[in-house]
């Protein structure tokens, strides 16, 4: 009897991707760092949670995701877990330059990183390594594929660019997600491709795609959780939309507290012990 998933927050296992999408619903995915933002991801509608190699900018400050190490990774996965407990599903990046060290080196990484606590992989590109991506499969290691804007390869790309304009990229998208689904993938990071190419490959794939800067056309969205929270005044891509304003009431919070102290209205006799 064919099952119709409900949504219900989370999803707990990789088939719920495909089982939604079908479903005829289209999948919310947020990244997510440290155990108390999972706490509240946990309470939320969103379907799927991502710990993205982008840590190594939104949270530890560097200019690239390049900086993202396994021990980087592996620490925030584990803290995502004990947010989320033991039964969701948590897809983590696999950082540069991993998948490309050959399948032993990729598979004793993922290793470190399903053991801190991911239940899937999610890992940049394909030509060059579909038998590693391959070889994950066949190990029983769920893979999520990302194409596109592939933000560890940003020095070859010349800078953060929408991909796949013209005729032959988008071709060329179109054959590496094939690759990708034909040795198991079971989705795919769309990120920063025109919204008729990222349709059409929507259109010609049997997993779902799960688009950043990549229009609606796809079959969910994924956006970086400073980014939809509006924590970063000073960065606000076209493709982001913020939906709080989450600098400014950090800002206002931490404004109150500091005239709560210096005013002598914080800690209250309430708020002290006698
Ligand atoms: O690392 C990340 O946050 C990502 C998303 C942007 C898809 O890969």
């Amino acid at each position: 009897m064919g099952q119709v998933p409900e949504k219900k927050g989370l999803v707990k296992r990789v088939t719920d991707f495909a089982n939604r999408v079908s479903a005829g619903r289209r999948l919310s995915m947020v990244t997510c760092y440290d155990a108390a933002s999972a706490k509240i991801l946990a309470a939320s509608k969103v379907d799927a949670v991502l710990v993205g190699d982008s840590v190594a900018m939104v949270v530890h400050g560097h200019d690239s995701t390049l900086m993202a190490t396994l021990d980087m990774m592996a620490a925030h996965t584990a803290a995502v877990r004990r947010g989320l407990g033991l039964e969701a599903f948590i897809v983590t990046d696999l950082p540069f330059p991993w998948h490309r060290k050959g399948m032993r080196e990729a598979l004793d990484a993922v290793d470190v990183l399903m053991k801190a606590g991911a239940s899937a992989i999610k890992l940049e590109g394909a030509s060059g390594h579909v038998e590693t991506v391959q070889h994950l499969v066949e190990s029983g290691i769920p893979v999520m594929g990302h194409l596109g804007l592939i933000p560890q390869s940003v020095n070859q790309l010349g800078g953060y660019r929408v991909q796949g304009r013209g005729v032959d990229a988008a071709e060329r998208l179109l054959e590496e997600a094939r690759m990708l689904e034909a040795v198991g993938a079971f989705a795919i990071v769309l990120e920063c491709v025109p919204v008729e190419v990222a349709s059409r490959l929507t259109k010609a794939l049997s997993i779902p795609t799960i688009g950043i800067g990549s229009g609606a056309g796809c079959s969910g969205q994924v956006l970086v959780w400073q980014d939809l929270l509006g924590m970063q005044a000073d960065f606000k891509p076209r493709f982001v939309r913020t939906f709080s304003d989450g600098f400014d009431d950090i800002r206002q919070a931490l404004d109150g507290y500091a005239d709560a102290v210096d005013n002598g209205t914080f800690p209250n006799m309430k708020e002290s012990f006698e």
